[in-house]
């Protein structure tokens, strides 16, 4: 993980509606799907740093929702530590990709159904919300089904999202499939370094903190 800066290069809105920042980073701040950048204000005017997660990557930075509690202008300096977390495993090559977003906005997954289209993959997604997407990609809504149909699982999820995974009678089809699921937790973070245990959490066979050993997992490694 490296500190360096960033520019607000424009506000703007993700394609679910959410208000966005475009950023102008060092190469390499982000550089897979799924990896997450903690941010502030140069020059101390936020007392914590932000997570931001990308709705888009571009050659030069990366597009992700503004975060709650701050206002960030065009011209803003931001101090970065990133890329942080492991990032998406998906198949190197084709296959038939399901994506999800559960308790939160399905645009955290945008990049990494862009990544699935240049490979050539057949992309599926289970949307909680009407949203745009490329017309090749197929939006389901029965779960079960495309889980069986599937050969790679991607979820993002928030802390309330991986409860309902849990507890949830709609997502127990995901159980089955959980060997080749990935699950990208979205906790709060702080320290970024396994420090603070500010994201530490009961994992399947041992308590695990989302900054150092995520913030992607295996699906069968959260589900309890
Ligand atoms: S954010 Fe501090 S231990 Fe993970």
């Amino acid at each position: 993980m490296r500190r360096t800066k960033a520019l607000v290069a424009a506000i703007t809105t993700t394609p679910g509606g959410q208000a966005a920042l475009r950023l102008k980073t060092a190469a390499g701040a982000i550089s897979a799907p799924g990896q997450v950048c903690l941010a502030c204000r140069t020059g101390g005017g936020d007392p914590l740093r932000h997570t931001l997660l990308p709705v888009a990557l571009h050659p030069d930075g990366f597009t992700c929702a503004h975060p709650d509690g701050v206002r960030w202008f065009p011209g803003d300096e931001l101090d970065l530590l990133g890329p942080l977390g492991r990032g998406f495993h998906p198949p190197a090559h084709g296959g038939r990709w399901l994506l999800a977003a559960v308790g939160l906005p399905f645009d955290t997954q945008l990049p990494l159904l862009h990544m699935g289209l240049g490979r050539h993959a057949e992309v599926a997604v289970l949307a909680e919300a009407p949203m745009l997407l490329p017309p090749e990609v197929e939006v389901v809504n029965q779960l079960d089904l495309a889980a069986d149909w599937a050969d790679y699982i991607a979820l993002a999820v928030s802390m309330e999202g991986l409860r309902q995974l849990e507890t949830d009678t709609a997502y127990k089809a995901l159980k089955p499939h959980a060997a080749i699921a990935e699950v990208l937790l979205l906790t709060p973070l702080a320290c970024g370094r396994g420090v603070c245990a500010a994201c530490a959490l009961e994992g399947r066979r041992h308590r695990i903190r989302a900054c150092t050993d995520g913030l992607v997992f295996p699906l069968a490694e959260v589900l309890t």
